[in-house]
């Protein structure tokens, strides 16, 4: 196959896109649309965003050092997007979206009850950059929809319907099917 060379830029398609939750002391609380997002550590479990010093959720996370992860379905695209066109500064989204906070255990931050799934994280980390800062969370609870959750304790992928995104050319894609299960293979092609 022939290639081409791209334009350096972070080709790592696709990524999960999230809502993340965040409240300082003295604010109401906020949501901010995730791309930059992704596991980092398996125990204990943390996972990374990526955030602009210049958006108002970076704020209130440096303020508070927390914030929720609330994984959002497919129906919920449209209030995914609207977040992460407008800045909490000029709205409170919870109210404009409509969508219901709910108090988790860990964090002071709402969590978003719309969402299948719920994270909440303390933030243990913190880099900076460039246009971004990196903020590692670690993650101390983890709420799910009944109806998503089988017998076993584990989340069913196809009921929980997630949205990817593609940073080129800025598309949001539902997934498909199961194609396969971790180790299939056994080591044998
Ligand atoms: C699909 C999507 C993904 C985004 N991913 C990020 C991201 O990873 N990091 C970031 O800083 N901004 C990201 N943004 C932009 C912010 O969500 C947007 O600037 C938002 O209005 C900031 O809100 P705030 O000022 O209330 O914090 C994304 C926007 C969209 C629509």
């Amino acid at each position: 196959m022939k290639k081409t060379r791209l334009d350096l830029m972070p080709v790592l398609f696709p990524t999960p896109v999230v809502l993340v939750t965040c409240k300082d002391p003295s604010s109401q609380p906020n949501i901010i649309t995730i791309a930059w997002t992704g596991v980092v550590n398996s125990k204990p479990p943390m996972i990374g965003i990526s955030i602009q010093p210049i958006r108002y959720s970076h704020k209130l996370i440096r303020a508070s050092g927390e914030f929720g992860v609330n994984i959002p379905t497919r129906e919920m695209l449209r209030v995914t997007d609207y977040c992460g066109s407008i800045s909490g500064r000029r709205v409170n989204k919870f109210e404009t979206t409509g969508l219901t906070a709910f108090q988790g255990e860990k964090i002071a931050a709402p969590l978003i009850e719309e969402c299948p799934v719920n994270l909440e994280c303390k933030v243990r980390h913190f880099l900076t950059l460039g246009m971004h800062d990196l903020f590692i969370g670690e993650i101390l609870a983890v709420h799910a929809d009944k109806d998503i959750v089988d017998d076993t304790g584990h989340i069913v992928p196809e009921k929980m319907d997630p949205v990817a995104f593609f940073s080129r050319p800025l598309e949001y894609w539902s997934l498909r099917e199961k194609i396969g299960t971790y180790g299939f293979t056994q080591g044998k092609l």
